[in-house]
This record gives C-alpha cells, structure tokens and sequence, in this order.
C-alpha cells in the first residue's frame, strides 16, 4: 500500500439489507483490490467479507476482548481479517462527543494490533473562517498521534476531512488540499520526527470532481462517503483512482 493510492469508501449508516445484497450485485469485484477499502455498518460486514472485499470498521474500541457492552474490539476485527480502522470521524466528533484524547487511544489500540489506521482530521466552516483551520488541525494531530513510535505511524494514513466539505458539495479545491495536505505532513515530522505521513482527501469526493482531485500530487487516495454508497459512481472513482494509475 505504501506508494500506491488506495480508495476508502464509508457507507456510513445509510443502507438496508436489500441496498447491501443489490450494492453487492452491481460492484465489479474484479477491481476491487486490495487498494480498495470498504467500510460498512458492522452487522453487513460479513457479506462483504464473504464476497472477497477488503473490509475496515468505521471505528474501534479502545481497549482488548473484555465486557464492554457494544463495542469491536481491534482482536476481534483482526480475527476476522478486517485490517483497517476510520478513527475520529468527524460524525463521531459532533455527534457522540467524541474527543481527541479517546481517539488516541483508540489508534494506539488499533496499531498495536497491527492494523491499518485512517485518522480523520479536519476544520469546521466557523474554523475556517475564523482562520484556524492550522491550529485545529495542529491540536487534532498532536493529541491523536501522542506517544506513537514511528513504527506504529506506518500503520497511520491521515483523512483530511473539512467538515464543510463533508455530505455538501462543497469539495474543497485543489490548492487548498495541497497546503493542507503539506501542513499535515509537517506537523506529523515536527512533532513525531515521522516524515513520510500519507495523507489522503475526504469530504464530498464523487464521479464528476474525482478526475480534477486526483490531479493533486501530494496526496495518497481518496476517503468516500455517499457517492462510495452508489455503486456506479464508486466505480467510476475506483477506476480513476486505483486502476488507471
Ligand atoms: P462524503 O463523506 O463523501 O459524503 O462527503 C465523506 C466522509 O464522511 O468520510
């Protein structure tokens, strides 16, 4: 995975079994590697898994096996050959109250058994137009990565994710992606002495922009949430992504 791109999608908590078992018919299994990732709600991870896809939570818990009602453990996920794990998705953040110092243990979790981390980062509007997208996404990266070795940053991709861009549209531009993408990458050599941070883009990514975005040099792939959900228009991403690269 290391140099090339890879394709995460996240299908959130928007489809029923029926849109999963027709999601399943539609999606051409032949390009869908080991460079493609999809992430769907827990109880359809089975089916995914049975059909040959390369499978990632859309979370983890932060502790091993044990009596914690709910949650998956990093051991169970690996037991069942689930290698990635989306931490810090902004959805979690707002919604759950999810704070960044539970999010560094859940990557230090999730590393230390060896699986793939995308860690999602990323400014609000407000933020952004209070011009603190730098300090936000600064304070996300520092307290999320805290005590992580440079062995266990292999296993970390960092998901740039506005959350103004995330489910609106409003995908941001190019250039803003670069310098973010660069920040990103600096801060994570600063404070961890880690120079080589993959970064890859997220937030309102489909079938029309994903041409123009995957101009961007400094980036590592692409992390999908709704047009992932449409099995054509995941497609038509993968294929500009990951198999014609
Ligand atoms: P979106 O979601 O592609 O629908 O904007 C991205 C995400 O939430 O990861």
């Amino acid at each position: 995975m290391e140099n090339q791109k890879i394709v995460i999608g996240n299908l959130k908590t928007v489809m029923n079994i029926n849109d999963v078992s027709s999601y399943l018919k539609t999606i051409n299994k032949e390009i869908v590697n080991k460079q493609v990732v999809i992430c769907p709600t827990n109880i359809y991870i089975p089916y995914f898994l049975k059909n040959g896809y390369s499978v990632g939570l859309q979370d983890i818990f932060i502790n091993e096996d044990g009596p914690y009602t709910g949650e998956v453990t990093p051991n169970q996920a690996i037991s069942m050959g689930i290698k990635y794990a989306i931490i810090g998705h902004s959805e979690r953040r707002t919604h759950l109250n999810e704070p960044d110092e539970i999010i560094n243990k859940k990557v230090i979790s999730a590393v230390q058994s060896n699986m793939q981390v995308i860690l999602c980062v990323g400014e609000t509007l407000e933020e952004k137009q209070m011009l603190k997208t730098d300090v936000v996404l600064r304070r996300q990266l520092v307290n999320a990565l805290n005590g992580l070795n440079i062995e266990m940053l292999h296993n970390v991709t960092i998901a740039y994710e506005p959350v103004w861009a995330i489910g609106t549209d409003n995908v941001a531009s190019n250039k803003e992606i670069e310098r973010t993408t660069n920040y990103i990458k600096m801060i994570v050599h600063q404070n961890r002495g880690y120079k080589n941070m993959r970064v890859i883009y997220g937030g309102s990514v489909n079938d029309k922009n994903i041409k123009e975005l995957n101009k961007i040099k400094n980036i590592s792939g692409f992390l999908v949430g709704g047009a992932a959900a449409d099995s054509e228009k995941f497609l038509t991403i993968i294929n500009e992504v990951v198999v014609n690269q």
